[in-house]
């Protein structure tokens, strides 16, 4: 089946999809992007998703190409028309194009992109990745000092996951000025004596939504959670160890640089958090 995209207010089939060489997404990474999750034909906290795109557009002084309303019937009409039942929805919004190549920005009445697509992903929720648990490296977090907005520029994270896969892993944690910052593209947990320890927000991270809505439910769960900087020497000591984001949900790590963390299997605490998200995020998706 041939996708249905959308493009600056079309629905189109993804081969008719175009953007203008000149698009500063395509020329700077001046651009950013949401990917929010579908379980069961619906939207997994649309409104997280929003209300950071919204920031993001913000820090940037990038203008809001449409209102959150019309951005929820994009997003529904692209799952009903691509009959996505699990996937996710990639959204792009990026300063747009005034017709030439310029560090300086377009004029502020330049019209941004606005792109979305989604991804079929049968199986995302009943995941075999999360059955197995994934193995981790650590590698330098050189990127730059603003990861709280989320913009497109990923190519570290793309070459952290390509060091990990060449590595017999499956994904990197990144450290700076010897602490965990966050993985590729998620969040970063460990747990020791049923303590669930995390970096704290800043702008050295992303806030994640899939975060935000694990440690609330982790906290009504009666689990003890400590917001700290930490080593990747304390998550190597760990019982267990686990990763949060909309496309992986909570992800169990079973292997730190070659470490087995526990028996080697997905922790029971990340398996708990993993059940209690998935109940609770579907019940409240629209
Ligand atoms: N990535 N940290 C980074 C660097 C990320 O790229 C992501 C998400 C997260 C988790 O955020 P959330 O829970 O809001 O998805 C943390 C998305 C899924 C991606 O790039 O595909």
């Amino acid at each position: 089946m041939t996708r249905t995209v959308y493009v600056n207010g079309d629905y189109l089939p993804e081969g008719d999809a175009k953007i203008s060489i000149f698009d500063r997404g395509f020329l700077m990474a001046d651009g950013v992007y949401e990917v929010t999750s579908v379980l069961g034909g619906k939207l997994i906290d649309f409104e997280g998703h929003a209300v950071r795109l919204k920031r993001s557009l913000d820090e940037l002084e990038m203008a809001e190409p449409c209102s959150k309303e019309e951005l929820l019937e994009i997003h529904r009409k692209l799952v009903a028309l691509n009959e996505i039942e699990e996937g996710l929805v990639y959204l792009q919004v990026t300063r747009g194009s005034d017709g030439d190549r310029d560090f300086v920005f377009p004029s502020a009445d330049t019209k941004p992109t606005i792109v979305l697509f989604t991804q079929n992903k049968p199986g995302l929720a009943d995941s075999p990745a999360a059955k197995k648990g994934a193995k981790i490296i650590s590698i330098e977090d050189i990127r730059w000092g603003r990861r709280d907005i989320k913009t497109v520029q990923l190519l570290y994270p793309s070459m952290g996951k390509m060091m990990a896969k060449k590595a017999g892993a499956d994904d990197a944690w990144m450290i700076e000025d010897g602490h965990v910052t966050e993985g590729t593209s998620n969040n970063a947990y460990f747990v020791k004596d049923g303590v669930i320890v995390t970096r704290p927000l800043s702008n050295d991270i992303l806030h994640g939504i899939t975060r935000k809505a694990v440690l609330r439910m982790a906290e009504e769960a009666q689990m003890k959670i400590e917001e700290r900087l930490f080593t990747i020497e304390e998550a190597k000591e760990a019982d267990e160890a686990f990763t949060t984001s909309a496309s992986a949900f909570v992800m169990p790590v079973v292997e730190i640089d070659g470490v087995a963390l526990g028996d080697g299997t997905p922790g029971p605490i990340a398996k708990r958090l993993r059940e209690i998200y998935l109940e609770e995020s579907m019940n409240a998706a629209i």
